[in-house]
């Protein structure tokens, strides 16, 4: 994403103000299942901290200059850094977030993506896209997958997880393609 795009996507983000419904979707995950420490994957703008119940301990990572630049300005006192997620490693946490993320990679690499996110927590908390059948709808210059249940099934079977609690964001046509985004959380299996 280079600074052009990153403004326009920045504009976006504030104008449709999803962070806030992040934010209350993770203090209400963290109210129920008592997590306290978070790692959010692809923080863009670092919006949703300010949002955040203060007793939780949030960090973050984006694989993005422009974005992790302006979450650190926005949240000088937080640890935010420049990840890419394929090279990342970091202590175990309560509780992964991703939001908005996995969409962007390959269905052949979401898998494998999916395993290692889910592999720094105890819980993970991440929005997906899904429809019936696994597909690449092309639409952003980059891949904004969509996938199947069973395809989710396949996933959290490679990584060890199992799912907790799930709410449907939306459900319609978008991009052209008919399907629904859900908020997904999962706990390792012991
Ligand atoms: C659609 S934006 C969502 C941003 C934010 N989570 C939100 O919902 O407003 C996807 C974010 O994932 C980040 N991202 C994409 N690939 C990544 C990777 N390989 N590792 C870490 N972050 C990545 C992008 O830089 C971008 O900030």
């Amino acid at each position: 994403m280079d600074e052009k795009r990153f403004l326009n996507e920045k504009a976006g983000w504030l104008r449709d103000k999803l962070y806030l419904e992040y934010a209350d979707t993770i203090n209400e995950v963290c109210g129920q299942y008592e997590t306290r420490t978070i790692l959010e994957i692809g923080c863009g703008a670092g919006l949703i901290p300010a949002h955040l119940n203060p007793q939780l301990t949030y960090s973050a990572v984006d694989a993005n200059i422009h974005c992790v630049r302006e979450a650190c300005s926005r949240n000088p006192t937080l640890s935010i850094s420049l990840e890419d997620i394929r090279d990342f490693s970091h202590p175990p946490v309560d509780l992964v977030c991703s939001f908005a993320v996995l969409k962007h990679f390959s269905l052949l690499e979401v898998s494998t993506i999916f395993a290692k996110m889910s592999s720094f927590g105890r819980y993970f908390l991440f929005t997906v896209q899904l429809s019936d059948v696994d597909i690449d709808d092309g639409t952003e210059g980059y891949p904004h997958i969509w996938i199947e249940e069973s395809s989710l099934k396949g996933m959290l079977l490679l990584a060890g997880h199992e799912i907790v609690w799930r709410r449907t964001r939306w459900e319609g046509e978008s991009h052209d393609t008919m399907g629904r985004e859900d908020y997904v959380l999962t706990r390792r299996m012991e």
